[in-house]
């Protein structure tokens, strides 16, 4: 994008003006300050906006638990005995999966572990995990407890896949030569499919490749994926996926994740999980048999009857990606990505660098920013300017254009705010 005519506020209204999806602003609580203006909230990558809808779809299950009771699991207008099926084709299509493949549950790193439960099969020898050495901590910790409990020194057994010296981004040709290295001893790769700092989004189906080749399974934390970048699950053939839907789900703080399991594994019942009733076969969950038949697909790693009012802000968030669609949503969120990367390219600041990949496909919304020379005070500078942004130490900020409720004016009016405390 070449700004040198159009670095104005007026040409990021007339943006505005001109997006498809501009409406959908008005469809989420936007926060505003004690004069009634909106907040700049760029923060969607940590916890989403609340939509508008997401009341109503809660009271409403609230009114059904008043006026029905225990009667609720079958006469509430949405039953909550099948409730969590009601988001299955819809996170599927977010995803890109088959809805067999796809189940709400839990949370993410309950998930996670779930999943290595499945998917880590670790012998004497082939035992080892891979993943970013800057992982999110939670995964990290997941994974060295696993280790552990299998019996195993994460010392020894966790191999990180690292960036080159002096470099934040990492390269596929390094996470090959780790996999092609230790290619009898790896069991496991964990990647986030979108990095959590860096924002970076990897080729799934080139690292699910990659561990298919030496007999490894293959998981991704999609935690900072979901509802960002289309992630083709399925057709990039990895064994499992977990995520969060409080980030670019906007389904409310702490609200359930998600997980996916290939339909490769759909009708392997007797794959090693950890099981729970409702995992069970519905049709004869309440004659409660001591046999355990586990549901085909991801539904059969469900463990509890899930909490509904966590579900039904799910289903508000969601029916709001099933109207837009995700091909929509993604096209929006390259040029408003694209728009605030040319915005900060123009100011041509010594100071300012953008950390995360300039190729669109290689990212999601995010841009991790790293401005030299300052504290965490910028960040409470722009947090009293009502710019909401993320700060990671030692001097990088996080900030995410969410297609479905920020604007071209919300991006133009923080790169004006950013470089006017810089230069303070
Ligand atoms: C990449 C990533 N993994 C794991 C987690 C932990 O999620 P939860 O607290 O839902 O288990 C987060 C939370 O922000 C995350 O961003």
């Amino acid at each position: 994008m070449n700004l040198k005519q159009t670095n104005t506020l007026e040409y990021a209204k007339e943006l505005d003006v001109n997006d498809a999806l501009s409406h959908y602003r008005n469809k989420f609580h936007i926060p505003r300050d004690s004069q009634g203006n909106d907040w700049i909230y760029l923060c969607g990558n940590s916890l989403g906006l609340q939509p508008k809808t997401t009341k109503s779809y809660i009271n409403q299950e609230l009114e059904d638990w008043a006026n029905f009771g225990v009667e609720g699991h079958l006469e509430a207008k949405n039953p909550w005995m099948p409730y969590h099926e009601f988001l299955t084709e819809s996170m599927a299509k977010v995803v890109g999966a088959k809805p067999i493949e796809v189940v709400v549950m839990n949370t993410l790193t309950t998930n996670l572990h779930l999943a290595m439960v499945s998917f880590y099969e670790p012998t004497s020898t082939k035992n080892k995990i891979v993943i970013e050495s800057d992982a999110f901590p939670s995964d990290r910790y997941a994974v060295e407890s696993q280790l552990r409990f299998h019996g195993f020194d994460p010392k020894d057994c966790l191999l990180e896949w690292k960036p080159r010296e002096g470099e934040e981004l990492l390269h596929l040709g390094d996470l090959e030569k780790i996999v092609d290295d230790n290619a009898d001893e790896i069991a496991l790769l964990l990647i986030g499919g979108v990095n959590y700092y860096t924002g970076q989004f990897f080729d799934f189906k080139k690292i699910a490749k990659m561990g298919h080749r030496i007999g490894a399974k293959v998981g991704i934390d999609l935690a900072h994926g979901v509802g960002n970048i289309q992630p083709r699950l399925h057709d990039s053939n990895i064994d499992f996926a977990v995520w969060c839907t409080y980030k670019y789900l906007n389904a409310g703080p702490g609200s359930l994740g998600g997980m996916f399991v290939h339909e490769k594994y759909a009708n392997k019942k007797d794959i090693k999980r950890f099981t729970g009733w409702w995992g069970h076969n519905k049709d004869t969950r309440f004659n409660m048999r001591h046999d355990f038949d586990a549901l085909q697909g991801a539904e059969g790693w469900q463990l509890s009857n899930p909490p509904i009012l966590s579900m039904a802000a799910i289903k508000a968030s969601l029916d709001i990606f099933n109207e837009v669609g995700m091909d929509a949503l993604r096209k929006k969120s390259i040029d408003l990505t694209g728009y605030l990367e040319a915005l900060i390219n123009d100011l041509d600041e010594e100071v300012i660098r953008i950390i995360t990949p300039k190729n669109p496909k290689e990212r999601g919304c995010q841009l991790s920013i790293q401005v030299k020379n300052t504290d965490k005070g910028l960040h409470q500078r722009l947090t009293e300017a009502n710019v909401i942004t993320d700060w990671r130490e030692p001097d990088v900020i996080r900030v995410a254009p969410i297609p479905l409720y920020n604007s071209f004016k919300d991006v133009y009016e923080f790169v004006a705010i950013l470089i006017n405390i810089i230069n303070e």
